[in-house]
């Protein structure tokens, strides 16, 4: 790994108290980078800097479903930092129910989560990316930002959402130094399930056995950054699951009849 390209670099992980988030930041420390790591809870990003090099992280609490607390935030950064180089769109919340019995405001929680906050985040900081005519933006999809899946009606939408927004925004931004990578993990052995939405909005408490066997976070994380460090437009990460890119492609019929045989948890 080309492990000098992160020495004194700015990199802002957002979903860095748990899961891939905590293994990009305690990986890239490990390369050299100065983190900011944000997430909704302190005592966990305490716990994640204590895995990392201190004098480099600091820690801003950011919850990604509030516009207020996202321009607070990212103006208390960008007057730190004025200038970011790496930005880990990476926070983010899943489903665990079906469309018919989920409210309307669950399906909007959800889009708030994983689209509008992680847009909004964006929008912060590029313009200091354009007037430095560098930066790269990553935006952790999933696999099923590719494809639809049982009790993820909205989470699928909204990582759905997320690609057609960066690749238009990749197209716009690229001439200008930008890089826009797109991040599709399977399953990976993290919170994911637990911190899931059910139909009332609470979390589902459950580890899936999907997620349960799933790559490990730091698998997930080493991979992701071998494709930023080769600038990839996306990286897709998975066991068998990750296999379905080619074959919805080339054999989607056949696709169709396997989702179907895959377990929804
Ligand atoms: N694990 C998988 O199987 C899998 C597969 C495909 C894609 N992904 C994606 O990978 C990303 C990381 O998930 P993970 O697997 O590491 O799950 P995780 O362990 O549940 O971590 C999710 C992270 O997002 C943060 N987050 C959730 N809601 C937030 C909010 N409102 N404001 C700010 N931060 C928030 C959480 O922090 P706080 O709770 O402290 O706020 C946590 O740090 C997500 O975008 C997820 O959709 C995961």
């Amino acid at each position: 790994m080309k492990a000098k390209k992160f020495e004194g670099k700015v990199v802002w992980i957002t979903g860095a108290s748990g899961g891939i988030g905590e293994a990009l930041a305690v990986k890239l420390s490990s390369l050299g980078a100065t983190l900011i790591l944000s997430a909704r809870r302190m005592s966990e990003l305490e716990r994640v800097k204590l895995r990392c090099n201190a004098e480099r992280t600091y820690l801003f609490p950011l919850d990604l479903g509030e516009e207020n607390s996202i321009l607070t935030t990212s103006q208390a950064v960008i007057a730190q930092f004025p200038s970011i180089d790496y930005l880990f769109n990476n926070g983010g919340i899943s489903q665990r129910s079906e469309a018919i019995s989920t409210p309307i405001s669950v399906d909007r929680r959800i889009f708030e989560v994983n689209f509008f906050g992680n847009i909004m985040l964006s929008k912060q900081v590029l313009p200091a990316m354009i007037r430095a005519g560098s930066g790269h933006i990553i935006v952790t999809s999933s696999l099923v930002g590719k494809w639809g899946f049982y009790l993820r009606s909205a989470y699928s939408a909204s990582k759905h959402a997320l690609h057609g927004y960066y690749e238009s925004l990749r197209m716009e931004v690229e001439q200008q130094g930008i890089s826009v990578t797109l991040v599709l993990p399977g399953f990976t052995a993290t919170e994911i399930s637990k911190n899931a939405l059910d139909h009332t909005g609470s979390s589902t408490g459950a580890m899936d056995a999907n997620q349960a066997g799933g790559l490990t976070p730091e698998f997930v994380a080493e991979k992701i950054i071998e494709g930023v460090l080769n600038k990839k437009f996306e990286i897709s990460i998975g066991k068998k699951e990750a296999l379905g890119l080619v074959v919805k492609r080339f054999f989607p019929s056949y696709f169709e009849k396997l989702l179907r045989k895959w377990s929804a948890r």
